[in-house]
């Protein structure tokens, strides 16, 4: 018989043999923010997140700072939207000035500021890329990836993470970052990211719902697996410096997969319908929220995922805090 229990006794033994940690310093937290003044708008199919104007952010980075997360994704919600994407790249956009303002301000002087690079917050018909007759253009489309990339990093993005599944963008994104002085600043590449339902409660967050069609032209198909490999390995071969799998819990095996593979660190994507559905079974009374989310947590971990992107960030800094991390 083998007596597997001999080392389940205790609280202290099964700390000493416990594989996996949830670390507050491998947690990024994505940030909305929005034109206006005075905002703080709850999302309402993500509990607890909120889309934030300039002037409110810094409360949300204080929570940010003193749960000692390292990194903001930011995500920006436009004035105006318009067929080429233009907030996206321009100098006064949303995320360039959330970007400056972070940056000038010696209270986040730690943090890392990361910002998403993708059009479908800022186009009118909500695709990632360039529309002509109904198609979104790949190639067409590189060029405004760079440059919104390029205008992030003039703003002070320390990373950006291009997610927007164009063929080619991670080398056009490296090569426009090195021509403008910015060779220092990495890439963090969407590489395996799937054409997934659990992206929802994101696109009412964010209103970067497609007006027409879905994005299986350009994302993956869910049911794939060997072609999150390639993704992965064509990003990579562009000079991506870090990989995301996005969904997560769904798509375990690819982090499982990638972190065999690959030694780059791999980032999981934590989304917003995984996020939503744990908050409202919560709501419900239905599940043990801290709980869950831990397991959900040191889960992406065990698969392989150095660091966790997830709305529960700010929740689980507080609960890995707490002795016995969080019931882990
Ligand atoms: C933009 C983008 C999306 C997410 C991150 N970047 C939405 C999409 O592809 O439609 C999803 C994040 C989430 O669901 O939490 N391309």
């Amino acid at each position: 018989m083998e007596r597997l229990r001999r080392l389940r006794v205790s609280p202290a033994v099964r700390g000493m043999v416990k594989e996996n940690h949830v670390r507050v310093d491998e947690l990024i937290y994505p940030v909305f923010v929005t034109e206006g003044q005075d905002i703080c708008h709850p999302v309402d199919s993500m509990p607890g997140i909120c889309q934030y104007s300039l002037d409110r952010l810094p409360e949300e980075l204080e929570r940010v700072m003193a749960a000692r997360i390292p990194a903001v994704l930011l995500f920006g919600i436009p004035e105006y939207k318009d067929e080429r994407g233009s907030g996206a790249y321009e100098k006064d956009g949303i995320v360039q000035r959330a970007i400056r303002l972070i940056k000038s301000d010696a209270r986040y002087k730690s943090l890392i500021a990361i910002a998403d690079v993708c059009l479908c917050e800022y186009t009118s018909h909500g695709h990632c890329g360039l529309v002509k007759d109904g198609v979104v253009l790949n190639d067409e489309t590189l060029p405004l990836l760079a440059r919104a990339a390029v205008s992030y990093a003039d703003a002070g993005a320390d990373m950006v993470a291009p997610s927007d599944m164009m063929d080619g963008r991670v080398g056009k994104i490296r090569e426009a970052l090195d021509e403008n002085g910015f060779s220092h600043i990495p890439i963090m590449a969407y590489s395996a990211k799937f054409a997934s339902a659990f992206y929802g409660p994101f696109r009412d967050a964010a209103h970067s719902a497609p007006g027409f069609g879905d994005r299986k032209t350009y994302q993956m198909d869910v049911a794939n697996g060997r072609e999150a490999l390639r993704e992965m390995k064509a990003d990579l071969l562009e000079g991506a410096d870090i990989i995301i799998a996005k969904p997560a819990m769904a798509y375990m095996d690819i982090i499982r997969e990638a972190s065999y593979n690959f030694n780059v660190p791999i980032a999981a994507y934590n989304v917003s319908g995984e996020y939503a559905m744990v908050k409202a079974a919560a709501q419900k009374g239905w599940i043990d929220e801290k709980k869950i989310v831990m397991e959900i947590l040191v889960g992406l971990k065990r698969a392989g995922a150095k660091m966790i992107i997830t709305y529960h960030a700010l929740d689980a800094a507080g609960w890995i805090g707490e002795e016995g991390h969080g019931g882990l």
